[in-house]
């Protein structure tokens, strides 16, 4: 099977030029101007954009968590993806408190195998750091190329690690060459917030916000960042929302230290107000909450700077029904919100279009960053010669709307129902293969398969 994709104007992290694409089989093998071979299939990008496969490094699918399970599942949530440009996603593993890293690993891959339509990898959550887990790390790194750890240090009695754990997990990734990531919020005040709210009857979705002030946040990325300094290990912050983190980082990444930031695209866009709506906030609680303007000020900076590297979604959605768990009490409502599909037309719509990040700001942190940051790079993150042909052909100026009546995420609501937007994605290529041409799937199910990646090597 070869493509030709024709006269596109080709935009990667450093570069933007017009010339033809020639992928043969997987791999993308000739780049040029005026190319002349003969192709299977081939597409006219003339006036659109071709730019490299999204990589979103923070999806949860078919996870379990606060008594169910989040809505899209591998087939559902890889192909909701690719509709939107996504063509690869990373998903986290939790390991059981008590339970061997193995297992979780065993439990998910049942989930995986054979069900996805776009690309995945795994990080590992290390819920419970003892002699046994120690022993596990190296294989992860080393045989199955999961060479990222999540750390929880919020979510007690489930996910949360103590400061003893989380430097004794450093010491042993950093020996084996892997990163650590976190969700870096105080578990111990959110708890002491949560417990006083209820207690003088505030259940309302924007108490969920009132119990996680910036400052729960700012401390624990700052503690973070510190114990990643002294256990010299690579850190990676996820789902960064507020000024105060972004200090923490900015003052970690000024004594040259490898730590690095991920927002996600709600952060960016959408603000507490939301949680004045009563019970309607509930499609937006999600750990940490929405924050205010002038985060979502202080993240564009951080963008711009260099300090935030990535744009991912923390996509974990949850039908209105399973919101309706928490009616009662806003820490019953599950955490998370929907953006798979949305992140890559949401992010160029309001960011490049809007002019607040180039398009080549735009390529790097949808996708090079997280090639180069989660070991996949060059392979993936990228249009060059030899690299998987992970490929979207976009229209800078075609205008549509949001909605759930045609999203294709398993979720019977949008976080952005009626937005209008310009700019769409027409066609997303992956591994060589047109998988999604304007809004048609012709791909199978299972034609995603697991990256296995390389140690983190890639300063960005
Ligand atoms: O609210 C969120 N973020 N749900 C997913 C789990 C997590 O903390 O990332
Ligand atoms: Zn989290
Ligand atoms: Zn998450």
């Amino acid at each position: 099977m070869s493509i030709l994709i024709k006269n596109g104007r080709i935009i990667t992290a450093s570069a933007d030029y017009t010339a033809d694409v020639f992928i043969e089989g997987e791999r993308i093998s000739h780049i040029g101007e005026n190319l002349n071979i003969k192709a299977d299939e081939v597409i006219d990008a003339a006036g659109k954009l071709v730019m490299p496969g999204g990589i979103d490094p923070h999806v949860h699918l078919d996870m379990p968590f606060m008594g169910t399970f989040s809505s899209d599942n591998y087939e559902t949530g890889t192909l909701a993806a690719l509709h939107g440009g996504t063509t690869t996603v990373i998903d986290f593993i939790l390991q059981k408190q008590g339970k061997s890293l193995k297992a979780a690993y065993d439990e998910w891959t049942g989930r995986a195998n054979g069900n996805a339509y776009g690309d995945y990898s795994f990080h590992i959550a290390v819920t419970d750091f003892n002699n046994e887990t120690q022993k596990e790390i190296s294989y992860f790194i080393n045989e199955l190329g999961i060479t990222s750890f999540k750390t929880f240090m919020a979510y007690k009695g489930a996910l949360m690690i103590d400061d003893r754990q989380m430097v004794g997990l450093m010491n042993e990734v950093k020996k084996h060459g892997g990163m650590v990531t976190v969700h870096a919020t105080n578990g111990d005040m959110i708890d002491y917030l949560v417990a006083k709210h209820k207690s003088e009857g505030k259940l309302s979705p924007l108490y969920h916000y009132l119990s996680q002030p910036e400052i729960t946040e700012s401390e624990a990325t700052s503690r973070f960042a510190d114990m990643a300094f002294n256990t010299g290990v690579p850190a990676y912050i996820v789902h960064m929302t507020c000024e105060g983190s972004l200090n923490a980082v900015r003052r970690a990444q000024l004594r040259n230290q490898k730590v690095y930031a991920e927002t996600c695209i709600q952060y960016l866009l959408l603000d507490a107000s939301l949680y004045e709506k009563d019970f309607e906030g509930a499609k937006w609680v999600m750990s940490p909450p929405l924050r205010e303007k002038k985060d979502q000020t202080s993240l564009w900076g951080g963008i711009n700077q260099g300090i935030v590297q990535i744009v991912a979604t923390d996509h974990c959605p949850f039908n209105w029904e399973q919101k309706l768990m928490g009616k009662d009490d806003f820490s019953k409502i599950p955490n998370g919100h929907p953006a798979i599909e949305n992140r890559m037309e949401l992010l160029f719509s309001e960011g490049v279009n809007k002019g607040k990040i180039s398009l080549n700001k735009y390529v790097e942190v949808t996708s090079t960053n997280s090639a180069k940051i989660f070991g996949m790079f060059p392979r993936k993150g990228t249009i060059g010669i030899g690299a998987d042909a992970d490929i979207i052909i976009f229209n800078p100026n075609e205008e549509h709307a949001l909605s759930a009546k045609s999203h294709h995420m398993n979720v019977d609501y949008s976080g952005y129902e009626g937005w209008k937007l310009k700019g769409k994605c027409k066609q997303t290529i992956l591994r060589g293969k047109l998988a999604v041409d304007n809004g048609k799937v012709r791909i199978d199910k299972g034609y995603g398969k697991f990256i296995k990646r390389e140690k983190h090597k890639e300063v960005v």
